[in-house]
């Protein structure tokens, strides 16, 4: 016993639970992402397994994302950022909701599952169906070998190294940086990506780690913050474009470890519903970075303000305005839109896991869930 809890703090490192290592690794995590694959300086960018399938993708009428969890947020990242450089269709499905609902599916149709794990039930049976109506499956999975990676055409890894925390962090961001990297490539083959923007991307993909990095040195304010709100009994997390995948993992976060009910919204759809909710006891976080959305999130900061809502916001680092109106701000560096949400989510997570802990919930292993959903 004594042993076990010996060699258990050994592999955490130093740190108290899994799930804060794994959040403090992204920088590492990241950059294993980017490794070998990205070069800025030489304008190189490739994913090694998907070499034969960049030119083929970026001919695809359409796109499908299956997976889900944590994964499927990944998924809702890349619709935004598939759509806006590489100009595919995508959409982006509960891989349970998929594989039960006779889905149209036709020959060229393009699937990318996405599971950390490799081994989720319903994500497996979604790409066996597809790829039995002749879909191409294209698999981001972070456990090497697992039946997801075998089961599809061609893939890419995560290389985020193992995820011991049942709620996934580090394979989250993992699965965005190869998303994007897949996008870009695409879209570059495509020409939908002019060459400026493409060097740009690549330059600013090799500067997320150390952005991350920053943003982790964070943690004593969010510590403070998560110290004024671990009673709450109700959280509403909001954002727009890029973000607004970004704020439904925040709330799937906080809930996951917390047990605190959190819902995760598109900003602007607050007024057909949430904004019920909101009063003096309310918390709301909004990701509210310097991006095409800032000005319309900066009136739902406003709505909820005028109904007393408490609002924390994660802002652009040397916004003025923002902490004018919010009650507690979090800075994260500015970097170019498409790349927000791999350094938004990072504050969301600490937020999350401090919260649970002062609530002396089990973070690394939270009651009714499983690290790998292997049964339906
Ligand atoms: C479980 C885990 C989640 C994960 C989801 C999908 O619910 O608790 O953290 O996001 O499964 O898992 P996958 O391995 O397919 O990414």
């Amino acid at each position: 016993q004594t042993v076990e809890l010996e060699l258990e703090a050994i592999e955490k490192g130093g740190y108290d639970h899994f799930m804060l290592k794994e959040i403090f690794e992204q920088p590492r995590s990241v950059a294993d992402c980017l490794r070998g694959r990205v070069n800025a300086d030489s304008g190189h960018l490739v994913l090694g397994g998907l070499r034969d399938y960049t030119e083929k993708l970026s001919k695809a009428k359409r796109i499908v994302i299956v997976a889900c969890g944590t994964s499927w947020h990944a998924g809702l990242v890349a619709e935004y950022i598939f759509e806006e450089l590489a100009r595919i269709n995508v959409e982006v499905e509960y891989a349970s909701e998929f594989r039960y609902r006779n889905p149209i599916i036709k020959e060229g149709d393009f699937v990318i599952a996405i599971s950390q794990s490799g081994e989720t039930a319903d994500t497996l049976a979604a790409i066996e169906l597809a790829k039995s109506k002749g879909a191409t499956i294209l698999g981001v999975c972070n456990v090497v070998g697992a039946s997801i990676p075998r089961a599809s055409h061609a893939g890419a890894y995560t290389h985020a190294g193992p995820e011991i925390g049942v709620a996934s962090t580090k394979a989250f961001t993992a699965q965005v940086t190869v998303l994007t990297q897949m996008a870009i490539a695409v879209a570059s083959k495509k020409g939908t990506l002019h060459e400026d923007t493409f060097r740009r991307l690549l330059f600013e993909l090799e500067r997320i780690p150390s952005k991350i990095e920053k943003v982790l040195k964070s943690d004593e304010k969010i510590r403070e913050i998560a110290e004024k709100f671990k009673d709450a009994r109700n959280f509403i997390y909001l954002g727009r474009g890029y973000n607004f995948p970004v704020a439904l993992e925040g709330a799937l976060k906080l809930k996951e470890i917390s047990y605190i009910h959190a819902e995760g919204y598109p900003a602007a759809e607050m007024k057909h519903g949430p904004i019920a909710l909101i009063d003096a006891e309310m918390p709301v976080v909004f990701i509210a970075t310097k991006d095409s959305s800032y000005e319309k999130v900066v009136s739902n900061i406003q709505e909820v303000k005028a109904r007393k809502g408490i609002v924390i916001a994660i802002v652009t680092e040397g916004d003025k305005l923002i902490p004018t109106m919010a009650d507690y701000t979090i800075e994260i560096p500015a970097m170019h839109e498409a790349l927000i949400p791999l350094v938004s989510v990072i504050p969301l997570q600490l937020l999350s896991y401090y919260i649970a802990v002062m609530r002396g919930c089990n973070v690394d292993q939270p009651r009714n869930l499983a690290k790998s959903v292997t049964v339906e």
